[in-house]
Parts: structure tokens; C-alpha cells; sequence
């Protein structure tokens, strides 16, 4: 949520910050702007729309500068405008600040300082910080002390970086909260909210913590605590490519990544399973492994799709581990007092390793006593980091707004869990291998599945101007008509809902008509005759049908109006399978009705605010 970069080097820095924001655009793309140190003063440049726009407004020879910092906004306080895009400004014009996160006294904050004669250009809370340093630098002297003095008084969340004239070799970078990165090259740095933004550039980079404070010069980063006490940072190497980033002839970042999932899920699996044991092997989980089996109950909690596979895992990890789990919104377990102690564990489920509520899930886990466990895609990922051990499903980036390669990256290290704490418990070594063997053979079935996606297309040609969609799904497959659901309201704008097929009778029945689309994830699993009695009912009121299913039997061809065939798998994994033909409908829909599937609208990757 909102991306952030800035460069301190040699060469002119407008086009890495431009090339920067860019990769970045995924996480806000409400408005973007650069501030860059040209000749003695600030030249700064932002506008409302996309990092295209903010290209096209750019005079590229009349910039130069080797010093500078750019934003791309995912708008919280303002709307998306010029006058709001970031870089705020002191009244000087002196200090520029770009700042990802809620500074939640700004409203106070401001008063007082409109009182002392500052004048506000925005709506935003982040022009606070702009006016705070500009009143800390007068008495300081340095744009770092002044930074760490005007943080003192900000309550909230913030991934920052601010430059001033007066200062002009410094970039100062704090977070508390939202993510920073930084990297280092020969005579250059970067800075930025997410490695996307520098793997070009440099491989080698560290994270700066919550509480730290970081002055980039040219030479080198001094890291230092609010309370100005001196850290120093482990440098790491990042280990994704480039390509891994890029498009690679797909028309959507979120296409090629729906079609990445066979590679993806392999990747998932890879050197984990234990053929002849029938058992997994998860390295980072070793040191829970006690504490898991002796835990009263397991709380899975994520947000958004990473809940989705919560509440797949919660069905795994109950019926073949038989631990007591729950599945609970990590925006409201934080605030609802939850009855936890040293005797539970908590699971967080995150793609993105940021959520700034999944974060604060684990923060109240953890005061609480229970112990934390992560399943995260980015590695060195906050998340990934703060907890106690854990999982990355390794899915490589996820650029696209809409998840899905995460999602069944997820679904697979859940089930892997769930073999892993099963054989713990009892489920005997033949089960294990019937368990490794059909995960064996998930990537090649992603792999048919996808290659039959024209079938998907067509049927999204024939619903594309629907105004409602339901989903409907049994056991494992519930929570898949929620992600169905969710990933064509997503990027498409049409309303749909998710439902227990058979919930169908108290309410969404009464929607039924010959215009809406009802979407059956009805595998061949212990409950496909009653998902096919509840297709009856559907039909019965003229609605239309489409159906996942394992094979085409005599009953469904006569039910359903388009039949989409996966293959056959444990009912446990069969979410993993029954997701990617609904993925793909969301995606040809939203593409026949002109929607930015890799950019819907209000939409973030990442949200880095409660
Ligand atoms: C945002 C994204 C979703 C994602 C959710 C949770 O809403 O748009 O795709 O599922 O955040 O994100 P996380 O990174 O914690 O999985």
C-alpha cells in the first residue's frame, strides 16, 4: 500500500525513481510524484493517475539531479489529486517527505502547527511530517535529528523517507510499520518499500525494523534507533530474478501468474516430501513441532484470500491432524479480546509478509503467549520475520492486485502441514504416501488445467454483462465459491457472493432467476450428490449453471448449463485444482468488460494500513 523509493548515487536519479515507481505501481496507483535535489533546490513533480502519466508530465532533460525520492499513493486521508500526491512540502518548499502508513494525530497535529503559522497545501496526514521536520530542523540543525524528533510526537504507522535542501547528500528513511527496504550498489543506494523496486539495480540489501532510523548517503547507511542508539544491519542477498517480475509475454501479470501455478505448486512441494515415509519435511516449522503437538488449539488468521486458505487449512488440519483449529479475520481478532494463552498457536497466513492487520494479529498473539507461526510468500517479509518459525510457500513475486499463484502456494504448504502434524498423530505411513502421491501430482493437473483455458473463455463471453454472480461449494470447496467469488468482484466490479451450497436455501435462493449465474465447485468428494440436489433447486428456478466438476456423468450434463472438467484429487487438495478455471473466469470477464485486472480500482497488493 503506496510504494516508495529513493536514490542517493551518481548518475541522474529521475529515471530509477520513475523505473522504480513502476514496479511499485501495484501497491497504490491513485496518484505519483518525485521530489529530486536539481541544482540546489527541489524540483518536484506529482499528479493524480497512473506512474504513466507522472512519466509523460516529465521533461526529461530539464531534471537532473543525483539525489531523490518518489511515491506512488494508495489514498487514505484525501482523495487521489495533485495536491495530494506525495511529495509533501514544508512551507519552504525546503523538505520534501514521501510516507507510506496513517500518522493518526495528525488532526491535532496539524492545528497546533496551522496555529504557529504553518501553512497546509493538502488534505493528507502525511503534510504533518513535512511541517514537524521543518520546526524540528530549526532547532536541531540536521535533517536526521529533526526527523527522529518529529517522529516523537507521531502516533501511527510510517514507512518514510525525507530530504531536504539544506542536508542535500542525506536521504533520511524510518519505518514503524510499514515496510522499508534498502539496497546497496557501487557508490549508489536505494531505497524503496518492496525489493521489486531495486532488483535491477542491486541484489544486496537489508530491512530496516520498526524503531530504526536510517541516514543514506552515497558512501554508506548509518542505522540508529528513534532513541539514537547505533544498529548494525546484516546485509542479504535477494534471490529472485528479474524475469520473475516482468510479464513474460503475457498480456496481465495476473494471467502469467494463474498460469505459473503448475511451476508454482511444484515449488511449494519441492524437496519437502518424503516418498517412503509418506511424511514432510518442513525445516522451518522444526522448532514449533513440540509446541504444535502439545498446543490445545490452532487459530489460523490472514486477511482476504490468505484468509480463504485459513479456512481451507482449518478443514485439513481438523480432519486429519485432529487439532482443534479456528479460522479468524485478523482485523477483528486483534480487537475482540480474544480468550488465548500460552497453551494455543497462532498461524499467520500472508502473502505479502505486510498486512498491517495480520501483523498486529501477531503482535497481540504473541503478548498474550501463544506461540506464532507463519505462512508467508516474501521472504525476509515482516511476518516471515517476528515469528517464532514457520513456512514460505515460495511462489516468487506476486505483482498482480488479485492473488493467486499465493493462494494454492498456500493450500499446498497447508496440506503439507497437515500431512506433516497427521503422521505426528497417527495417520498411518500408507495414508502418508496416498497423501504425498496425489501432492505429487497436483502440478501436472494445475498444468491440464491451464492449458484448457479457452473453454473458460468462452463461457466468460456469454456472461460478461451479468450483473450478480453466486458461488456455491460444499466442505473443502466453501471456501473456494468465497475466493471464486471474491476474484470476480475483484477485478471484474460485478457483485457476486460466496455460499455453503446448501446456506443456499436461507437467503441467496430468493435471487434466483433466469439472469444470474450460479458457479458450482462440485468435485466428485463425499458431498457431490448434495451439491447435485442443490443444483436441482437452482434449476428449478431457471437459474444458469456453471459447474466444476471431475467428470461429465449422465446427472450434471442434464443440470448444468457449461461443465468445466478438472481432474480428480483427495478432497483435501481438491480446492488447490477447482480454484484456477475460476480464476480464469474472473479474468476473461474482466477483460471483456475493459476492466485493469492487475489494478482494480481502490484496490492495494499490499495494505500496509489497519
Ligand atoms: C489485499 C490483496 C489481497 C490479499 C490481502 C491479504 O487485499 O489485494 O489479494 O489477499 O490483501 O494480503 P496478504 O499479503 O496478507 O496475503
Amino acid at each position: 500500500m503506496c510504494g516508495i523509493v529513493g536514490y542517493v548515487g551518481t548518475r541522474n536519479c529521475v529515471p530509477v525513481l520513475l523505473d522504480g515507481l513502476q514496479r511499485l505501481e501495484y501497491r497504490g496507483y491513485d496518484s505519483a510524484g518525485i521530489a529530486v535535489l536539481d541544482g540546489g533546490s527541489l524540483s518536484v513533480h506529482k499528479r493524480a493517475g497512473k506512474v504513466a502519466d507522472l512519466r509523460a508530465m516529465i521533461d526529461h532533460g530539464t531534471i537532473h539531479g543525483t539525489v531523490g525520492i518518489g511515491h506512488t499513493r494508495w489514498a487514505t486521508h484525501g482523495i487521489p489529486s495533485d495536491m495530494n500526491a506525495h511529495p509533501h512540502l514544508d512551507c519552504s518548499g525546503s523538505i520534501a517527505v514521501i510516507h507510506n502508513g496513517v500518522i493518526e494525530n495528525y488532526a491535532s497535529l496539524k492545528t497546533r502547527l496551522q496555529s504557529q503559522g504553518h501553512v497546509f497545501r493538502s488534505d493528507t496526514d502525511t503534510e504533518v511530517l513535512a511541517h514537524l521536520v521543518e520546526e524540528q530542523y530549526g532547532r536541531s540543525g540536521r535533517l536526521d535529528h529533526a526527523v527522529r524528533s518529529a517522529l516523537a510526537q507521531v502516533t501511527g504507522t510510517y514507512g518514510l523517507i525525507a530530504m531536504s535542501t539544506r542536508d542535500p547528500e542525506m536521504l533520511v528513511v524510518a519505518r514503524r510499520g510499514s515496510p522499508i527496504v534498502i539496497g546497496y550498489g557501487a557508490e549508489e543506494v536505494f531505497v524503496a518499500s518492496d525489493p521489486s523496486a531495486l532488483v535491477q539495480h542491486t541484489r544486496s540489501v537489508s530491512y530496516l525494523e520498526d524503531g530504526e532510523v536510517a541516514v543514506v548517503r552515497r558512501g554508506g547507511v548509518e542505522t540508529k534507533t528513534l532513541d539514537d542508539v547505533q544498529i548494525r544491519k546484516e546485509v542479504q542477498q535477494l534471490t529472485f530474478d528479474l524475469e520473475e517480475i516482468e510479464k513474460g509475454g503475457y498480456a496481465h501479470f495476473m494471467l502469467k501468474e494463474i498460469h505459473e501455478q503448475p511451476e508454482t505448486i511444484a515449488n511449494a512441494l519441492r524437496g519437502r516430501l518424503l516418498a517412503e515415509e509418506g511424511q514432510a519435511k518442513l525445516g522451518g516449522l522444526d522448532p514449533a513441532l513440540g509446541t504444535l503437538d502439545r498446543a490445545r488449539r490452532l487459530i489460523l488468521t490472514a486477511c482476504g484470500t490468505s484468509w480463504h486458505a485459513a479456512l481451507i487449512g482449518e478443514y485439513m488440519l481438523e480432519q486429519y491432524a485432529r487439532i482443534p483449529a479456528e479460522v479468524e479475520y485478523a482485523s477483528e481478532f486483534r480487537y475482540r479480546n480474544p480468550v488465548l494463552d500460552g497453551n494455543d498457536a497462532v498461524m499467520l497466513i500472508s502473502q505479502s509478509g505486510e498486512t498491517a492487520d495480520t501483523l498486529a494479529a501477531l503482535h497481540e498473539a504473541r503478548r498474550r503467549g501463544a506461540a506464532v507461526l507463519g505462512v508467508c510468500n516474501v521472504v525476509g517479509s515482516s511476518i516471515a520475520r517476528e515469528t517464532d518459525a514457520g513456512v514460505y510457500v515460495h511462489a516468487g513475486p506476486e505483482i498482480g492486485v488479485a492473488s493467486t499463484k499465493a493462494f494454492t502456494s498456500q493450500l499446498t504448504v497447508l496440506a503439507l502441514i497437515t500431512l506433516l502434524l497427521a503422521r505426528r498423530k497417527g495417520m498411518s505411513p500408507s495414508e502418508g504416501r496416498t497423501l504425498v502421491a496425489a501432492l505429487q501430482r497436483l502440478p501436472e493437473q494445475a498444468r491440464e488445467i491451464v492449458a484448457a483455458g479457452e473453454a473458460v473463455a468462452s463461457i466468460a463471453r456469454e456472461f460478461a454483462h451479468a450483473r450478480n454472480f453466486l458461488y456455491l461449494g460444499r466442505g473443502y470447496n466453501f471456501p473456494v465459491a468465497l475466493e471464486g467469488a471474491l476474484k470476480l468482484k475483484e477485478i471484474s466490479y460485478i457483485h457476486a457472493e460466496g455460499y455453503p451450497a446448501a446456506e443456499m436455501k436461507h437467503g441467496p435462493i430468493a435471487l434466483i432467476d433466469e439472469n444470474m449465474p450460479v458457479v458450482f465447485i462440485a468435485p466428485h468428494d463425499g458431498t457431490y450428490d448434495k451439491v447435485l440436489s442443490n443444483i436441482q433447486e437452482v434449476k428449478a428456478r431457471k437459474g444458469r449453471v456453471i459447474a466444476i466438476v471431475n467428470e461429465v456423468d449422465e446427472q450434471i450434463r442434464s443440470l448444468a448449463d457449461h461443465v468445466i472438467v478438472v481432474p480428480p484429487t483427495l478432497d483435501l487438495l481438491t480446492p488447490i485444482l477447482t480454484i484456477i478455471p475460476l480464476q480464469l473466469l474472473a479474468y476473461h470477464i474482466a477483460i471483456l468488460r475493459g476492466c485493469n485486472v492487475d489494478q482494480p480500482r481502490n484496490l492495494a497488493k499490499s495494505v500496509t494500513v489497519e
